[in-house]
């Protein structure tokens, strides 16, 4: 299976997710600032895999702390993770479960205190690859047997520390006969469907056709889409979520021609101090993305571009959420109480 990220002898590497799916390249980030960067400028991306990535960091952080500084060198490790991006909630999760551990480890004295936060990091990670086969499976028992199904961005092994989300279902439920083939979106501006879903699918041989976003409607349209699956970056608590830029078109379009709209994503992805989507911090990245394509200039130097990395669907759209507990259709009311958060 792929890794996208790995701790090796007190570095972080991290399969760099720009090249592909044209080199294979590993960054070997050696202090949190380059780890940072990587995560910002989407060499390591997904809501889950931002979450571990962040674990990682704060680990790199302390790792050579002596007592007396282990607590400043935490601090600002942690204040440079959270300024990475700030629509994916597993980045702030896992780092407020860093942050728990380190206070527990402080009260029993800090020499060990670089190993418990390694300790911390890679149980995150462990923890989230358990969950992502959950996700699998519950999810697979939607999808009928012989479906063609649609996705969205990219929510696979790259994107976790396991098989992925609304992906790691598709495979699941192709392992099991029922998926004849994944239309996949390629996800403009940064492509991760073109780049990356398209690659991961290939690898395992699962059949993949790639569509550009803008045809969507005409498949559905002509029937040939079983159900759309995409993943999430922050699920307020009353089932509105936050996913790349296009989820929302995909999510009215499934809607108005009566194909299953699913969402999949661990519990850690749910915001319950976020009431309504209203409230998701929403990622504007630089216009840049918008006018050119992998560094060539589309557009005339200068043009004005919009570019927020996520869209928000509301929570009526929604046929089912999957998550690592189960399948939960709406009327969701409070996930906190249905999913007892
Ligand atoms: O900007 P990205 O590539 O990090 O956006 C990723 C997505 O929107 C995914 O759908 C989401 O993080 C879920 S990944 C399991």
């Amino acid at each position: 299976m792929i890794k996208p990220i790995a701790w090796d002898k007190g570095a972080v590497v991290v399969l760099d997710q720009r090249e592909l799916p044209h080199r294979v390249r590993y960054l070997r980030c050696r202090g949190v600032e380059q780890l940072a960067r990587a995560v910002e400028v989407l060499a390591v991306r997904g809501a889950p895999l931002i979450g571990i990535a962040g674990a990682y960091g704060l680990a790199l952080g302390v790792r050579r702390s002596a007592p007396g500084t282990v607590k400043r060198d935490f601090q600002k490790a942690l204040r440079r993770m959270a300024r990475t991006r700030p629509t994916a909630v597993n980045l702030f999760w896992a780092l407020e479960r860093m942050e728990r551990s380190f206070r527990d480890s402080a009260e029993r004295g800090g020499r060990a205190m670089p190993a418990r936060m390694l300790g911390e990091a890679r149980r995150i990670h462990a923890e989230d690859a358990a969950i992502c086969a959950g996700i699998g499976r519950h999810g697979a028992g939607l999808i009928k047997k012989g479906s063609t199904v649609l996705t969205h961005c990219n929510t696979g092994a790259l994107a976790t520390g396991g098989i992925g989300t609304a992906l790691g279902i598709i495979t699941t439920a192709y392992g099991r006969g029922r998926v004849k083939m994944v239309y996949v979106d390629e996800t403009r501006p940064l492509l991760q469907g073109a780049r990356l879903t398209l690659w991961e699918l290939q690898r395992q041989g699962i059949p993949a056709t790639l569509v550009c976003d803008n045809m969507a409607a005409g498949l559905m349209a002509g029937g040939r889409v079983a159900c759309v699956l995409v993943g999430a970056d922050r699920i307020a608590d009353n089932g509105d979520f936050a996913n790349k830029i296009g989820t929302y078109g995909l999510a009215v379009l499934a809607r108005h021609h009566r194909v299953p709209f699913y969402v999949a994503a661990p519990t850690t992805t749910v915001d319950v101090a976020v009431k309504s989507g209203a409230a998701i911090p929403v990622e504007h990245r630089h216009p840049d993305e918008v006018t050119s394509i992998r560094g060539n200039p589309i557009a005339r130097a200068g043009s004005a571009a919009y570019n927020p990395a996520f869209d928000v669907t509301p929570a009526g759209l929604v046929t089912a959420l999957v998550t690592e507990r189960g399948v939960i259709r709406p009327p969701f009311g409070s996930l906190r109480k249905r999913l007892s958060l």
